[in-house]
Parts: structure tokens; sequence; C-alpha cells
């Protein structure tokens, strides 16, 4: 077990023991094994439409496995060229914010063909409800907060239902329109029920598995746990955000779309193809998680008592790499906390450290990305073999893709659990090589040089946050919480500063 594994377990227990419960979380939830099996078919399925026949298999987190990751910096960049952010496909330089709007298409179309899929042209529209109001206290502010559910228009297929379910709180006092932080989170109440002696259920096939199968070659990992929503490790981050006058605003990711490959039948993913199987270039769950990120954006957007163009977006690990995909494809988000998000987030593809392409491309992570994807971690096929060099772009470009928008890369550190796995380094590399796009846009970018490949990781709660473009490895597990007065300090400073 990974210090990681061990922090995200003692959490579970510890949740197991709020809910009073005599027995620990089972290993095997009711339904596990029929959503392995039928994660197993779509991703045998999408396998067939590639023409892909052998697929490598993914890393293992464990040092001690035959195919473990490679963990020696030395032997991390075997691909150390990156695509270039600044170079149209035509071989143009891009020198001009004009030119970047070119550019930003080529870049956009790479991703969404390549890496996460496309949004379907028809998505059905969502009706906003206030299902409730009510008042209550954080720390010493008053809080509104209200209950949101955004129904998706299923008339098109009634078998599969969508509501996304949303929290927004403001403070009760302020003074006029706040900014709010967008937060994905885990879906609290369907982990009570799942942690509670099986009901009987009724309703049980609507709740979406929140449990994925273990990835090839890899000890099986929980999503993150809610950060802190007792308050016993201090602050949670909507104290820390009403406290500096912000709202808040948390978004249930499965709400949206199922965090598993059986759940892309289902979903809005599901919805849209009426429950038929994906196309290569489909959305993956990342890009639905997004899409549902501006959805609630549209919302925010009708609220007085949100100021609209102050709208951030955050998450941790998968949520993480969602928050950084909303604000890379959602220009309306004005800037982004990107917690701990690893591989398909902010680390380079590239890189040969930790996670790798391969672990995104078995039946345990795919569903995040599009079908497409699996082609970078095929060992034979019809059209031959292909490896993470052939990624037409790279994270730092997804990076690239926020610019001028206040961007924040969060990371913690391996002996608290933030694990080595992620990738800190590559992370950091992926934020260096974004910079370039900063400075053409008229952004301040880290500040730290542009020599992505040889330029040392700052230290351990070194904050570069002088500019739009920020970095900070706290010193905590794999969480951001520790980074939240940092970044809202930095987001008010620059927004101040403009
Ligand atoms: C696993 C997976 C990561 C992911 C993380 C998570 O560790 O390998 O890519 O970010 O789970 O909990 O979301």
């Amino acid at each position: 077990m990974t210090l990681r594994n061990a922090a995200s377990t003692g959490l579970l227990l510890a949740f197991a023991l709020v809910f009073g419960l005599a027995h620990p979380v089972s290993a095997q939830p009711p339904g596990m094994a029929e959503m392995q099996a039928a994660t197993r078919k779509d991703h045998q399925n999408m396998m067939e439409q590639l023409g892909i026949t052998k697929l490598r298999p993914g890393k293992n987190a464990d040092v001690k496995a035959d195919n473990a990751a490679n963990y020696n910096e030395e032997l991390a960049n075997p691909y150390p060229d990156l695509p270039e952010a600044l170079t149209l496909a035509n071989g143009e330089k891009v020198t001009t914010p004009e030119q970047w709007q070119a550019r930003r298409g080529e870049i956009i179309e790479d991703f969404e063909r390549e890496v996460y899929g496309r949004v379907p042209k028809d998505v059905p529209s969502v009706k906003w409800e206030v299902k409730s109001t009510t008042e209550k206290k954080i720390g010493d502010i008053d809080v509104i907060e209200k209950q949101l559910e955004g129904v998706v228009d299923n008339s098109a297929h009634p078998e599969i239902e969508v509501k996304i379910s949303a929290t927004l709180g403001v403070p009760k006092n302020a003074s006029g329109p706040v900014p709010v932080l967008m937060m994905f989170t885990f879906d609290f109440s369907a982990f009570a029920r799942s942690v509670r002696p099986a009901p009987k259920a009724p309703d049980a096939k609507d709740a979406p598995a929140k449990d994925e199968p273990a990835k090839e070659g890899q000890a099986k990992t929980p999503p993150p746990p809610p950060r802190n929503p007792f308050g016993f490790m201090g602050p949670s981050p909507n104290e820390h955000l009403v406290k500096a006058g912000w709202g808040y605003c948390s978004l249930v990711a499965t709400s949206i779309q199922p965090d598993n490959g059986a759940g892309l039948t289902k979903g809005i993913i599901g919805l849209t193809n009426k429950g038929q199987f994906r196309k290569p270039d489909d959305w993956g769950s990342l890009r639905a998680w997004a899409w549902g990120a501006s959805r609630t954006l549209d919302y925010l957007e009708t609220e007085p008592t949100v100021d609209a163009k102050r709208v951030g977006i955050e998450g941790v690990s998968r949520y993480g790499k969602a928050a950084l995909v909303a604000m890379a494809f959602e220009p309306r988000f004005a800037v982004v906390l990107v917690g701990s998000s690893g591989e398909g987030g902010a680390k380079l593809h590239r890189r040969n450290f930790g996670e790798a392409v391969e672990n995104l491309t078995g039946s345990g992570g795919y569903h995040w990305m599009a079908g497409n994807f699996l082609k970078y971690g095929t060992a034979e096929s019809k059209f031959g073999e292909k490896t993470a060099k052939d990624l037409p772009v790279d994270s730092h470009q997804l990076i690239a893709l926020c610019a001028p928008r206040l961007t924040f890369i969060s990371y913690g550190i391996p002996e608290k659990g933030d694990a080595n796995w992620l990738d800190q380094r590559g992370s950091y590399m992926a934020t260096l090589a974004a910079g370039p796009t900063f400075r053409l846009l008229g952004a301040k970018d880290l500040g730290a040089g542009d020599d992505y490949l040889n330029t040392p990781l700052p230290k351990v709660n070194e904050s570069l946050l002088d500019g739009d473009l920020a970095w900070r490895q706290h010193d905590g597990g794999h969480t951001d919480l520790p980074n939240f007065p940092h970044f809202l300090e930095w987001a008010n400073k620059r927004w101040g500063a403009k």
C-alpha cells in the first residue's frame, strides 16, 4: 500500500466511524462485478473500433513489481522535445495574439480528437432549479446556501436521466456580487449510502458506481475522499472561501457522468449516444465533467449574488485533471486551481516517471479520455505501435490554452501521500513550457525561465505566485487545501493588480 493509499484508506475508515458503522467499508460493494464486466466490454469494443489487438500494460506504482513505474529522474525524459505551442501546423511561428487564436484552434482540435474527445453538437439543454435555500454559519460568517439541480432534457432518450447536483454558498452580508470557486466534488451522500448496510435500494441502479476497477498492474485506488468535510483538520475549502469574501459552488462530478467505463453508456455521454457505445473521438468523463461545469457556470451567470466574471474552477486528482480541462476549454472561467492532477492533467505525457499513458489506456482509466487515446498505449494493431511521443499535443499546451487567465498548478509532497506517481516535476516542466504563451498574451508566467528540461523543481512551500501562471508545492498530502490561502491571496492580488 502506498502512503497515498494509506492516507485515503485512513480517511475512509474515519468516515465509516463517523457514520457509526460497526463494519468498515467492504472491498467489493454490490454491483461491482457487473460494473467491471460492463467496463471490460466497453473497453474491448473501443479496441475493436480502433483495430487494436494488444495494449501495453500500465505501470505498477509498486517499485518492487515487475512492471514498476520509473522513479529515476535520469530516465525520465525519453522524449525531451515537446510539440510546439507557438508554431502553427504550417510551420509559421506564432508571434501575435491574433496568430495565437489560429494556433489555439489547432491545439483544441488535437486535444479533442486524440485526447479528451469532442462534446457532441446536439447536447440537450439543462434547466436549473433551486431545490432549497438555507442560512448557515461557516466559521463566524453567515452564508446563504442553495441546493441546485440542473435537469438535462432527456426527451430524445427518456431511459437515461441526468440531474446535475450542485451547492452554491455566498456570504450573506457581501456588499456586492462575489467571486465564486466551483469545485468538483465526490458524491458524499452516495458514499454515505454505500457504506451503510445495503438498503432495499429501489434506486440502486440509478446511483453510479463510484469504484473503479484496478488498473492493469496497479493497486486499486479509491477516488479522492471529500476534503475535510467536518473541519477536524482546520478550515474547510468553504470556510477559506467565505472568509476571503468568496462564494463556493461544489459540483458533484458523478451527477454529470459516472466515473467508470461501464458508465460511458450512461450519464450525459450515454444520453447523447442514446445508450450506445462511444465513437473514438467522442468525449470521455473528464470532458463531460468539464461540460457540466460550463452548464453550472450558465446558472451562476443568472445569480445576482455572483460576480460571473470571476468564477474559478478547482479539483484534486482526477478532478484536478477535470478542472484543468474545464479551464482550457471554457474561456468564461477566470481562474483555476489544479490540485495534484498527474497523468491526464498537468503532467507531461512524454515523461517516463510514475503514472504513464498506459495507465489511462487500460480499463481502469480510459473512460476519462477519448477512445482515440487508446492508440498511444498500443503495442499491436492495424496501425502498428504508438507511444506517448506520437501524441500530437502534450500537457504544456493544455496549460497554454488557459492563458492569459489565472492558472495555479498545485501539488503536495510524496512523504505525506501525494505520491511520486503523480510526477510533480513533470507537471512543473509543463507549467514552465506554457510560459511563452502566457507572455505572448500579455500575462506574467512563473518567472523561472523557459528551460523546462534543466530548471530544478522549486523547494517545497516555495511560492511562485508573482504571475498569472503560478506554482506551489505545499508540504501536505494528496489535497490542495494547504494551498487555499495562497491561492486566494494570489487571485485577489492579481485581480487587484489589473
Ligand atoms: C489513481 C490514478 C490517477 C488519479 C487518482 C485519483 O491514482 O492513477 O490518475 O488521478 O487515482 O484518485 O483520481
